[in-house]
């Protein structure tokens, strides 16, 4: 058995935990490679919306485990507010959801470094969420973090207090920044309980044994490929890889154990945070996607910018991940417009580029569009793909022409329902 891999093609909030969870009921295990609660995924049915930040998006499915893999850097306090959350939809969690001990913690000092880092970039900031991403990948790549395996070592607190004296002495070099740990530390102590009550597993090996025992796997990814931090636009992207590649050292997966990869990409594009956006639309257009899209991030409720789909930019992500199916989200917001601009291109000093120079930051990128006769019709109640418009499917060849990969699913709504396979292809 190989893992199948699903992940962000653009700059996140493609909708890769809708598709997670509608694609769970074929898997047996889903597990989360990398990021951490920078993370926003929804799930919608049955009425209910729900937006997971740790866990895994396969977590309402009965009978599938829900793993994070040791990519991920979680923090105790949102995780257990994530654990109430659910709550009341009587999920038998102890027995859906493991741990890996390798999986990294942010400490409540985490998050103060990211602030003050952000605060003393001034107009240079990257835009983080600021739950302290950065700060925690920093201190594993440093070798100074903590594990959730240490949280069971009698030593633990010695090696919380060492790492939080390291932390306050970084602290005190920003000047100006005030801080009072006296609530977060008891309140982030209470909150490991909801860890401790969780089975914490060695992930690489409860996953290989699961594949030799025929299970079937998918990794979820988070954030996208575009803030991937080899591969993004550097500065402005996460701290972790967010490509196909994060499978591999985030869940402990050998790269010729990978099997399909599923790319999740807007009909357009959005970004949240600082950086390059060669398609962003500063006008009526972008504020008008940005208003049928509810295009407001998950995690911290911020504006999306919006613009049209860029193809130079899918294509590199493709290429990066080996993508070898795509499902393309929110075909129905696109619903609002007569026409729909594609950037096949760039004009970058009078030159043709059809991809991300390394100067991208510093230089003026000109996107260049073909158009493309909108459906300008509502797609929401479509059940069967074969019945959407002929402009819809003629958007969609044209990409899998452009793209040279098949586009599986068209999402027309949030909800689960709303999901259209393309059965040509399926
Ligand atoms: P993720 O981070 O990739 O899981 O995506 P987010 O959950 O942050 O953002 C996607 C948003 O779009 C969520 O509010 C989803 O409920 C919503 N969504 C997903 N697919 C569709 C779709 O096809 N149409 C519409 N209108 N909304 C969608
Ligand atoms: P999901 O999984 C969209 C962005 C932040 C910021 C940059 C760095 O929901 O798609 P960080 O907090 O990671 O240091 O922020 O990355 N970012 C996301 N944007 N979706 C996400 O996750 C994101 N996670 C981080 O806005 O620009
Ligand atoms: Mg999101």
């Amino acid at each position: 058995m190989k893992v199948d891999v699903l992940l962000g093609l653009q700059w996140g909030d493609e909708g890769k935990g809708k598709i997670v969870d509608v694609l769970t009921p074929k898997y047996d295990i889903i597990a989360r490679f990398q990021g951490g609660p920078n993370a926003g995924h929804t799930l919608e049915f049955e009425g209910v919306k729900h937006v997971l930040h740790t866990i895994p998006s396969g977590i309402f499915h009965e009978g599938v485990i829900n793993l994070i893999g040791n990519g991920v850097v979680i923090d105790p306090v949102i995780f257990r507010e994530e654990l109430r959350k659910l709550e009341p939809f009587n999920i038998d969690i102890r027995s859906r959801l493991v741990i890996s001990k390798k999986a990294h913690l942010i400490l409540p000092t985490h998050r103060l470094l990211d602030a003050a880092s952000e605060a003393a970039k001034g107009k240079n900031k990257i835009g983080s969420t600021l739950k302290g991403i950065g700060p925690t990948y920093m201190d594993k790549t440093g070798r100074n973090g903590l594990r959730v395996g240490d949280i069971f070592s009698p030593n633990f607190r010695e090696k919380y207090d060492a790492l939080v004296d390291k932390h306050r002495q970084m602290l005190d070099r920003y000047d100006g920044f005030e801080y009072d740990l006296s609530e977060l530390e008891p309140n982030w102590m209470e909150a490991l309980e909801s860890i401790r009550a969780l089975e914490a597993v060695d992930s690489e090996h409860y996953l290989n044994n699961a594949m030799l025992n025929g299970k079937k796997v998918l990794a979820e990814g988070a954030q996208g490929t575009m803030l991937d931090i080899d591969f993004g636009t550097y500065p402005f992207v996460t701290s972790s890889n967010t490509v196909t590649a994060g499978t591999c050292t985030g869940l402990g997966i050998a790269p010729n154990r990978i099997g399909n990869v599923i790319g999740i990409f807007k009909a357009y594009c959005t970004r949240v945070g600082s950086g390059p956006f060669p398609t962003e639309l500063e006008d009526e257009t972008g504020e008008a996607i940005r208003k049928e899209g509810h295009e407001f991030g998950a995690t911290t409720g911020r504006p999306r910018r919006c613009g049209w789909i860029d193809l130079p930019a899918l294509k590199y992500a493709i290429m990066i991940n080996g993508v070898t199916e795509l499902s393309m989200m929110k075909a129905d917001v696109l619903s609002i417009f007569k026409e729909i601009n594609v950037c096949t291109h760039y004009i970058i000093n009078g030159e043709k580029y059809d991809y991300f120079p390394y100067d991208v930051n510093d230089v003026e990128v000109t996107p260049v569009y073909e158009s493309l006769p909108g459906w300008n019709q509502d797609l929401t109640q479509l059940s069967d793909f074969e019945d959407s418009p002929e402009e819809l499917k003629a958007y969609v060849t044209y990409l899998e022409q452009k793209l040279q990969v098949p586009i599986k699913v068209v999402s027309v709504g949030p909800d689960r329902k709303q999901t259209l396979h393309n059965k040509a292809l399926a």
